[in-house]
């Protein structure tokens, strides 16, 4: 059976999947029934400076969009840090971790952007036993408005400064949570690794407002007939997640640099994705707080199986595959010609692939009297726009086309050789092949 234990950046875990810094981590209760569960870690929820906790709002604090089952795709928030006082989050931090010994357990910090105040909180956190440290630098709300969260998080310089502060104070190894609410991901992680983070992860949540009540013109949640942005997670969140993982995973400056990757992940499929695109480990928020902590166990059995079935025996093994592939448009093959073919067996005659194609894209599919939808190959650019709207799955196919075969849209043969926009007679700034 594959291996899932997990050393991410010296802290060991039975398996790599963490809870992230949220609800599911806010107090022992909570983190308890995680481990026995079976989760391989947390990242306690974001501790702030000692004094007054923070204040949260009294009424709604989430918002949610929902798939037509009423599958709940994406999150919203706009709570805050730990509202709980520090000294009782401290003490419930070193018993859990006293009595989980085996489990990685990370403690989420954020306090105000000066020295004196990140240097009194670590000795602190130290004393607990914690394995590590997560630098939040990515709540978009509420904390940002004070200058901290997503407001150090859009600063290079000021991420690098506090990072390097607490790399001076502390043994504990530091993650730095990173914001997708920035233009170019690469920088900040740049600046963490410049500051001597020892991993960075991602995505915190993304600036979002999910519905308005169209009644009482709030958005929602409504707090007393006012709204605001709050934070996105939750499924749909993770295509956005992988992009922003992949490009610091292939980026020369950060390449090799240590992430966790975080974002919609639900199930082990999703996180065997962000381990592929470079991820140590990966943190599960969203699909916790709406199935429940038990999800670990299918996880956990999914990723096992899929490792032995693939022949990885660990999960370093599997860490960055993908990475080698993810490339930029410039390099794909021009020279790869594929056309959509339709599963008579499996169609069930919706007609939605007709009215995608006829109407938006290149009328490549034709409607007969009895309604069967056939692919006509003299006009199919290959977009897979009808795969992508077809309610049945596999059922229309993406077939490539053999070198030499005859493309009936251009009357051109397929080419063997590989080639890209670089060296396409198109390209204004083409570079002539030797
Ligand atoms: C209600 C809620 C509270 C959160 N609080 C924190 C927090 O205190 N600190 C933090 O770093 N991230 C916080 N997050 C962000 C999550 O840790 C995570 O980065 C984000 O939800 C994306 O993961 P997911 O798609 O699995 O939910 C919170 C998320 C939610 C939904
Ligand atoms: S792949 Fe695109 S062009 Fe071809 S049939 Fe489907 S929708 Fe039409
Ligand atoms: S969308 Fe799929 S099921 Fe519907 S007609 Fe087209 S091929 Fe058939």
């Amino acid at each position: 059976m594959a291996d899932l234990t997990s050393t991410f950046i010296g802290i060991k875990s039975p398996n790599p999947f963490w809870l992230a810094s949220a609800p599911p981590t806010d107090k022992e209760y909570n983190v308890r029934r995680a481990f026995e569960a079976g989760w391989g870690g947390v990242v306690w929820k974001t501790l702030g400076a000692e004094g007054p906790p923070v204040v949260n709002v009294n009424g709604p604090r989430y918002g949610a969009i929902y798939g037509a089952d009423r599958r709940l795709l994406g999150l919203n928030n706009i709570e805050l840090i730990t509202d709980r006082p520090l000294q009782t989050n401290l003490r419930e931090i070193k018993a859990v971790k006293r009595d989980y010994p085996d489990r990685a357990m990370v403690v989420s910090l954020m306090v105000p952007c000066e020295e004196d105040a990140w240097k009194a909180i670590l000795p602190v956190v130290e004393e607990t036993g914690a394995d590590g440290i997560e630098l939040n630098f990515g709540c978009p709300h509420g904390m940002s408005e004070r200058g901290m969260g997503a407001a150090v998080g859009q600063v290079p310089e000021y991420i690098e400064m506090v990072t390097r502060w607490c790399k001076q104070t502390t043994r504990m190894p530091v993650i730095v949570k990173l914001t997708p609410n920035i233009t170019d991901v690469r920088k900040p992680a740049e600046a963490a690794k410049r500051g001597g983070a020892d991993a960075v992860s991602l995505i915190n949540t993304i600036n979002s407002i999910t519905s308005v009540n169209l009644d009482t013109m709030s958005p929602e949640p409504s707090i007393d007939g006012k709204g605001s942005h709050g934070g996105y997670c939750g499924p749909a969140v993770k295509p956005i997640a992988m992009s922003m993982v992949s490009e610091i995973a292939r980026n020369p400056e950060t390449h090799g640099l240590p992430i966790s990757g975080i974002g919609g992940v639900t199930t082990w499929r999703d996180a065997a994705e962000f381990i592929s695109l470079g991820c140590g480990n990966v943190q599960v928020c969203t699909a916790v707080m709406t199935y429940g902590f038990k999800i670990v166990s299918e996880m956990v059995s999914g990723l096992s199986d899929w490792m032995d079935e693939k022949g990885y025996s660990s999960v370093d093994e599997v860490v960055g595959r993908a990475i080698p592939n993810v490339t930029d448009w410039q390099y794909l093959n021009l020279n790869y010609v594929a056309k959509a073919k339709i599963s008579q067996a499996d169609c069930i005659k919706c007609g939605r692939c007709y009215a995608a194609c006829e109407d938006t894209s290149h009328q490549a599919i034709s409607m007969s009297e009895d309604r069967t939808f056939e692919v006509i190959d003299a006009e199919c650019v290959a977009c897979n726009l009808c795969v992508n709207v077809c309610p049945v799955e596999g059922c229309i196919t993406m077939e490539p086309m053999a070198t030499g075969e005859t493309d009936p849209r251009t009357g051109k043969p397929v080419e063997p050789d590989y080639a890209n926009w670089t060296t396409h007679p198109n390209n204004p700034g083409a570079v002539a092949a030797e």
